[in-house]
């Protein structure tokens, strides 16, 4: 009996994760009127963040990445966003809402409770 192959690793995660942290902003439209990111201030926001990211030098493998979303079903407490992988949900209003979430949350790891989404808020 011959001795068992080890497993193909090759293909495997790697021990740090690609990015460090993952914020998604809504950008959603919905043209029937109701409820949706994009009537508010939501691309302002995800502009905000992806500019102040790559300003401070934190995009990149290893680092923070900003991406667009579709709906992520709590269109209520619109514009939202979620980082990952603390699965934080927030809400925002301005600039200044955007840079805190930056700082605190995405470079110092300390979320921001002011701005969190409260766990009832759905579509
Ligand atoms: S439209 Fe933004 S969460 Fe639904």
């Amino acid at each position: 009996m011959s001795e068992p192959t080890p497993p193909d690793t090759s293909s495997a995660p790697a021990d740090e994760p690609y990015c460090k942290r993952h914020i998604f902003f809504c950008l959603n439209h919905r043209s029937s009127g109701d409820a949706c990111c994009a009537a508010l201030p939501a691309q302002q926001g995800f502009d905000r963040c992806k500019a102040l990211v790559k300003d401070k030098g934190l995009n990149g493998k290893g680092q923070v990445r900003v991406n667009k979303s579709g709906c992520l079903d709590r269109c209520a407490g619109g514009p939202v966003a979620v980082v990952y992988p603390e699965g934080v949900w927030y809400t925002f209003v301005d600039d200044g809402d955007i840079d805190e979430i930056v700082e605190s949350h995405l470079i110092g790891g300390q979320v921001v409770g002011r701005l969190q989404l409260p766990d009832d808020v759905g579509r």
